[in-house]
């Protein structure tokens, strides 16, 4: 019989026989897969793993730090901590093309990530959470615009550079099954049921030129409206839900003033596995209701939509 309890014992024989006594560096990236790799690597070889999160500034509100008190703090996992949000952000400034901006990043990515591994004394092997689907559709979609980065955390072609060898032990799971084991494994089912979230981050949400201030209006937004399903029971309907904030300031009242403030539009769909997706029905109790949470409670935005567009012709992501 086949559980996810003998799947993990079996995993973790596996990686012990591969790794033996070298040194393992494994790329976090806040995700439910890096993640259930990584405790599952930490669980088989201990701390010949040292696992490295790169922080680009792009992150959801409270992400970093919660990423790092999880690995760090509660599985005393060894983690880097690269916060080079200046250097992301600094060479982003002024760039609004979408490819422009994916390829800065995964470039900068790839840069900043062989720079901390270099620190790791020893290491031999580089630990990803390649899941199934990644092996086919790293195949069927390589070039296709919003897919061309999407591996950056799977972080291609740098193993060979570095002169380092895979571990892979979810390359055979699909995401439910990576879901099961990471329950398996104790990590919080808060964190197991997470949203994906994109390697480019908060940039593919920030159609146009990013900067700091946008960036942290967006984070406020799109945390009041994760609060909103999460409150409405929904979260877990709900295969990604996010505010984009849109390049144009809009005109609005508010008191006796006038605003002249950004406007954003929520995004949230359901789908199997990302390839397709159908806008989520909210209720227009539910928009009406968040709109006007979002305007009160986040100062910057005085203007909410609600994105109806399906997967395809849309894509998930605005970029
Ligand atoms: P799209 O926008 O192409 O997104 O419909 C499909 C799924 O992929 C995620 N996505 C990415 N994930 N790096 C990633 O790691 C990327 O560059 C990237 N682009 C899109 C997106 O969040 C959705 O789940």
């Amino acid at each position: 019989d086949w559980t996810m309890g003998a799947y993990r014992e079996e995993a973790i024989r596996l990686i012990r026989e591969q790794v033996g006594d070298k040194q393992v560096i494994c790329g976090l990236s806040g995700g439910v897969d890096s993640s259930v790799a990584a405790v599952l690597i930490h669980e088989a070889i201990g701390d010949q793993l040292t696992c490295v999160f790169v922080d680009h500034g792009l992150l959801r509100k409270n992400e970093a730090e919660e990423v790092v008190s999880m690995f760090r703090d509660n599985y005393n996992i060894p983690l880097i901590h690269a916060d080079e949000a200046d250097l992301f952000l600094g060479e982003l400034e002024g760039v609004s093309d979408p490819e422009s901006k994916r390829k800065i990043i995964g470039k900068l990515f790839i840069d900043v990530f062989q720079k901390y591994a270099d620190q790791v004394e020893g290491a031999e092997f580089l630990a990803q959470g390649t899941l199934y689907p990644d092996v086919i559709e790293s195949v069927s979609f390589s070039g296709g615009p919003s897919v061309t980065i999407k591996s950056h955390h799977n972080v291609g072609g740098l193993p060979e550079k570095m002169g380092l060898k895979l571990v892979e032990p979810l390359r055979e799971l699909f995401k439910d099954e990576v879901r099961a084991l990471g329950q398996e494994l104790g990590l919080p089912a808060s964190f197991i049921g997470r949203h994906p979230f994109p390697g480019p981050g908060l940039a593919i949400r920030c159609p146009g030129e990013i900067t700091r201030e946008k960036l942290a209006i967006l984070r406020e937004a799109d945390a009041v409206y994760i609060d909103q399903i999460r409150k409405h029971g929904l979260y877990d309907e709900i295969w990604q839900a996010f505010v984009a904030i849109l390049p144009v300031r809009t005109v609005g009242v508010m008191g006796d003033g006038r605003t002249y403030d950004f406007a954003c539009a929520l995004r949230a769909v359901t789908s199997v596995d990302g390839m397709t997706a159908d806008y989520y029905p909210f209720s227009h109790e539910f928009l009406g209701e968040t709109a006007t949470r979002i305007i009160n409670e986040v100062r910057g935005i005085n203007r909410v939509t609600y994105d109806v567009t399906s997967k395809p012709p849309g894509t998930i992501e605005w970029e």
